[in-house]
This record gives structure tokens, C-alpha cells and sequence, in this order.
């Protein structure tokens, strides 16, 4: 299988993202830019969502019109920065369900460690959309993607604003079904685990923790 990469070249997302990675921007600006770039990410990963024909009357006729059920989508938020995707993904399709993985990276061996995991019930009948911001090493992407799998959700897309080309190939080898959408593949991780050149640790940008 050719594992599936989509970098969502648009310019207002690129722009969007040019002024995030700015060490000098706000916390507040930076949550802000997060929230706008998930509302247009979302527009692509919803792309090809199924629709079905409903009746509906305008002010002239009865037809046949097209709606999502948005309530078989599950957002999957990675914690803690995987928040900051969320509020903009659920403007765009507002009746999602929400599932959290709490994951920590131990600082030393860079290994992703479950501290939380709750999903709604129904899995089998949901498409879920997994939120990280950063796929670095690959290592939270992957552990989060094999909880998940565990319940069996129809479909399984993975968005992440930065991704490092080590983190996308780790990830693919685990999970080749498992489509990646991202703004950019940045050149590499540096010895810290960090994507460089990156945008920082997105967590402690978007809740202003350091
Ligand atoms: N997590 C981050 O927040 N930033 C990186 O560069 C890598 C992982």
C-alpha cells in the first residue's frame, strides 16, 4: 500500500503558518493562528466526507438536498497541543464527536506514554480524525493510532500542522492505512526531538507554559 501524504499547500493556510513559526509572536496570537488554520485544514480533510439526500423545502419547492451527518465523525485530540486544533475543526462540523489520548514523551528516551484514553461509545460506526500538531518523532502519532485502532472506528485520518520526514516514515511504516494531512514536511528533527526549523513546542506556545 503507498501510504497517503497531503500537504495542504493553500496560501492563506501557508501565510497562517509562515507567522506562527515567528519566535517573537504571541501566545494569544499564535492560539488564534492555530484555531484559523484548523477551520481551513478541516475543509480539506472533510473533503470526500459521505453526504446523503435529505428533503427539504425552499420558498419555491420540495427537493432533494445533500448534508453530512457530522455526528460519525470523532475528532481524537492527542493532548496537550492537539487542543489547540479542536475549536477550529469544530466549527466546521459543530455535531463531532470529541475522544482524547493523553500522551507524554519521556524526555529522554522520546517514547510516547498513555496517561489517558476515553473515546465515545460507537466507535465502529465513526470516522475519526486524529489532532497533533507536531508529528515529530512519530513515536505519539503511532502509540495514539494503535489505542485507537483497538476500537475500531470506520476510517482513520491523522492531521498535523508541522510534520518532520522521520516522524512521517515511522508513522507510515506502523500505519500505512492511515492518511497524513500537514502544511508543511519541514527538513528534519534536531537531537531533542524537536522539528526543525520548526515553530518550538507548540504545547507550551499555545497555553504560554514557558
Ligand atoms: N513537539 C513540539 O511541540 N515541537 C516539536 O518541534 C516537536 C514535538
Amino acid at each position: 500500500m503507498t501510504a497517503d501524504v497531503h500537504v495542504i499547500a493553500h496560501p492563506l493556510v501557508q501565510h497562517k503558518l509562515t507567522l506562527m513559526r515567528e519566535k517573537s509572536r504571541s501566545t494569544s496570537s499564535f492560539r488564534r493562528l492555530l484555531g484559523e488554520i484548523s477551520m481551513l485544514m478541516a475543509y480539506e480533510v472533510t473533503r470526500d466526507m459521505p453526504t446523503q439526500l435529505i428533503t427539504i423545502e425552499t420558498p419555491l419547492e420540495t427537493m432533494q438536498a445533500p448534508v453530512i451527518d457530522g455526528k460519525k465523525t470523532v475528532f481524537v485530540v492527542i493532548m496537550r497541543a492537539g487542543e489547540g486544533f479542536l475549536d477550529g475543526m469544530l466549527e466546521v462540523v459543530p455535531g463531532a464527536r470529541v475522544g482524547h489520548v493523553g500522551l507524554y514523551r519521556d524526555p529522554k528516551t522520546l517514547v510516547a506514554v498513555e496517561y489517558y484514553f476515553k473515546m465515545p461509545h460507537d466507535m465502529q460506526e465513526r470516522d475519526a480524525i486524529v489532532l497533533d500538531p507536531m508529528l515529530a518523532t512519530g513515536n505519539s502519532a503511532v502509540a495514539a493510532v494503535d489505542r485507537l485502532k483497538e476500537t475500531r472506528p470506520k476510517s482513520i485520518r491523522f492531521v498535523s500542522l508541522l510534520a518532520a520526514p522521520e516522524g512521517l516514515k515511522h508513522f507510515h511504516d506502523h500505519h500505512p492505512d492511515v492518511p497524513v494531512y500537514t502544511a508543511a514536511i519541514d527538513r528534519q528533527l534536531n537531537e531533542h526531538g524537536y522539528i526543525v526549523p520548526g515553530l518550538g513546542d507548540a504545547g507550551d506556545r499555545l497555553f504560554g507554559t514557558k
